[in-house]
């Protein structure tokens, strides 16, 4: 048998373990990518640390009936993420069931994996329920089995504190591991992962500038989806707060006619933001390639198992920064201690040292003042953060761009809940954001410095693009802010010309989060802040559905439908009430079956302490018809919005009413008929944190 995946089964992990010497297999449980990238980073470790190399599996590749044949010398990695209500991520669903599944048999009988060495890192989110069940169920399934773990089982929250879990956690794992696996530290070098090189003569229609895949290259039909985004044009783009001056939001309507992709109320459209120019240009000057932006450059990877080259190639380092690596996020205090190899003055390198194992300063410095890796460079050798950055006043660092490319990750698509119906608008997309922007804290080296969400002020800058507005850009500095990738453009390319048609890169992802498809069932929408972006869909679904029902039946066609109510809030009624101009229009066309009910939290009305009046506040003041919808009429309900506090608070609330509702405390009674509503589809959540 040939082991190494030609003519082998290349489904055999442990065959391809042995072909290729390695003695670490690594499987991930990803949706977004991070548990991908906490797998790769842990092969990275082991390979610069004791020279390991190791078998980075998307474990929906392969199958598992032979986990029980790895070999003695050899150590299985589970990096595992929970997704939404406890469950696994899709491409880790067949590994759960086998993993769980006590009538599962391994290659020599039985459901027993007797000292099998594992690893496990769990990632999960606090805010949400079950926090890190798939972690967990790995580890006790495995243990059961009589696998060993090394070290202890890792536990991230993507809420707070991801990196600095991991990083708490790494150090005692890598121990345990180096004494079970009989290896020392210090048996490997430091490695890149890809290797760059600049391209001499390359034919420009070739050259990805910001394209995600070929398709999009050569501009030739196919599917459109999470592999090649779809350039959908912006056909309106406005603000919906009467006062922009503090806040924005924005309602984007982009056209997906032709395209092929079609999406139902309440999915989320991925859209794939550009990084703003100003960083762009940050990280250009203070890595010396400012003249060289539009060298074109080729890719390769060193180990194409342990890591496929991220994006197209070949491309240009100004296309890198730009569209595919996250140069926006907040610097990794490893990847600190990784440049300081390439500082430019001793005082420099001594610094970012400190920043790598001083967790205080890190925390204090980088982290509260969210600082980017450009500006962390800036910040360390002396120059200013605040003028636009040149090549005059920004120090240049001499670090590889290998080592950039190896170490930030994808740039990943942002997503938001899609606030139309295709009923209504068949062509359509609507998107409604708030526009993310926020001081950071100030410290004494950094100072402070406005922060700007990458995605919310992509599409922001789009909407003024697309409005001809040369109007307010938003960055300190003056500098343009956002680039589209060349596909996504039609007509001359450059800012603000008249006749230019501005797209944006879009797929469609699929949810559960849906209304019931009997209008009997009565519907509780609970939706402050942006929140209300998936009701503004799901009410104009009953719109439509209420348009046909009404021509076909007569104008008593509704007098069986349930009633769907709307709980709403927002600062102030004059300021940022969402959509208020259209609400009644639908409440007209549904004859009564719609209601809503509002709480303005800085507005004048207070309760009775005097504390603000959110919607759990409303929920409370209607909780008789709340119960009666719920209890007696079998209704839905949803919530969508900020997870921690009020996903948190609305669920409380709820638990309350239920509870009292059925003679009992919101503790015992409560508390089982919101698991029961939630085992049954019946309490479904949108919430992001
Ligand atoms: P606030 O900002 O005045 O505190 C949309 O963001 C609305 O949700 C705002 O009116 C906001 O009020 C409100 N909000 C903030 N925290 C909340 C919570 N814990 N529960 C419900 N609503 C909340």
């Amino acid at each position: 048998k040939v082991a190494n995946g030609d003519g082998g089964n290349p489904r055999d992990f442990i065959a391809k373990m042995k072909a290729g010497k390695k003695r670490i297999v690594i499987f991930y449980g990803s949706q977004t990518g991070t548990a991908e990238e906490y797998a790769i980073r842990l092969a990275k470790e082991a390979k610069s640390k004791f020279g390991l190399a190791s078998l980075v599996c998307d474990p929906e590749e392969y199958d598992f009936e032979n986990l029980d044949e790895l070999p003695e010398n050899s150590c299985v990695f589970f990096v595992m993420a929970t997704y939404g209500e406890g469950e696994p991520t899709d491409n880790a669903v067949q590994l759960m069931q086998n993993i769980t599944d006590e009538s599962f048999e391994f290659t020599n009988g039985g459901h027993k994996l007797d000292g099998i060495k594992y690893v496990v890192f769990g990632l999960g989110n606090r805010t949400y329920e079950h926090y890190n069940l798939i972690g967990k169920q790995v580890d006790e399934h495995l243990t059961k089995m009589g696998a060993v773990r090394l070290g202890e089982r890792g536990e991230g929250d993507d809420d707070k504190s991801m990196e600095e879990d991991y990083l708490e956690w790494k150090d005692g794992m890598w121990d345990a591991f180096a004494k079970a696996m009989n290896v020392e530290e210090g048996q490997g070098g430091d490695t890149a992962d890809f290797v760059v090189s600049e391209l001499d003569s390359h034919p420009p229609e070739k050259v990805y500038l910001g394209e995600l895949s070929a398709r999009a290259l050569t501009r030739t039909k196919g599917i459109h989806d999470a592999k090649n985004p779809y350039p959908a044009p912006i056909v309106v783009a406005r603000e919906l707060f009467q006062d922009t001056t503090e806040r924005n939001c924005a309602h984007v309507e982009l056209n997906i006619e032709g395209s092929g992709i079609n999406y139902q109320h309440g999915d989320h459209v991925g859209v794939w933001p550009t990084n703003a120019e100003l960083e762009v240009d940050r990280l250009l000057c203070a890595t010396g390639l400012y003249d060289k932006k539009d060298t074109v450059i080729g890719i390769e990877s060193l180990d194409p198992a342990l890591a496929k080259v991220p994006f197209p190639v070949p491309t240009t380092y100004a296309t890198v920064l730009r569209h595919y690596i996250d140069i926006s996020c907040v610097a990794s205090r490893q990847f600190l201690g990784t440049l300081s190899k390439f500082a430019p003055s001793p005082e420099a390198e001594a610094y970012l040292k400190t920043l790598n194992t001083d967790k205080e300063e890190f925390h204090k410095v980088v982290a509260d003042g969210c600082l980017k890796i450009g500006e962390v460079l800036q910040m360390v050798a002396g120059n200013s953060l605040i003028e636009a950055p040149t090549p005059a006043n920004t120090t240049a660092w001499k670090v590889p761009f290998d080592i950039i490319v190896s170490s930030i990750p994808r740039l990943q698509p942002r997503y938001y809940s899609i606030s139309s119906s295709p009923k209504l608008n068949p062509t359509s997309i609507h998107v409604t954001c708030v526009v993310l922007k926020y001081h950071s804290v100030p410290s004494d080296r950094a100072g402070t410095k406005w922060v700007y969400g990458v995605g919310s002020n992509f599409l922001l800058n789009l909407k003024h693009a697309a409005n001809n507005e040369t109007a307010p850009l938003i960055s300190d500095a003056g500098v343009a802010n956002a680039a589209l990738p060349n596909y996504a453009i039609e007509g001359p390319r450059g800012a603000y010309k008249q006749d230019t048609i501005y797209k944006v890169p879009i797929h469609v992802r699929r949810s559960t989060f849906r209304l019931p498809t009997n209008p009997k069932s009565p519907v509780i929408m609970i939706g402050p802040g942006t929140g209300v972006a998936p009701f503004r869909g799901f009410v104009q679904e009953r719109v439509a559905l209420a348009r046909r029902s009404v021509e076909k039946n007569g104008p008593d066609a509704l007098a069986d439908w349930g009633r769907i109510t709307l709980f709403y809030g927002c600062r102030r009624s004059t300021e940022d009430f969402l959509y208020e101009d259209e609400w009644p229009k639908y409440k007209e066309e549904l004859r009564g079956k719609f209601s809503m009910h509002y709480a303005f939290s800085r507005g004048a009305a207070r309760k009775p302490d005097g504390s603000k009046i959110y919607v759990q506040d409303l929920i409370w003041d209607d909780r008789e018809n709340v119960a009666d919808a719920i209890l007696n009429g079998k209704g839905y309900v949803y919530i969508c919005g900020d997870a921690k506090n009020m996903a948190k608070s609305v669920e409380e609330m709820l638990g309350r009413i239920l509870g009292e509702a059925k003679g009992g405390s919101a503790e015992v009674e409560g508390a089982a008929e919101m698991k029961l509503l939630k085992e049954r589809s019946r309490l479904m959540l949108d919430v992001w944190s």
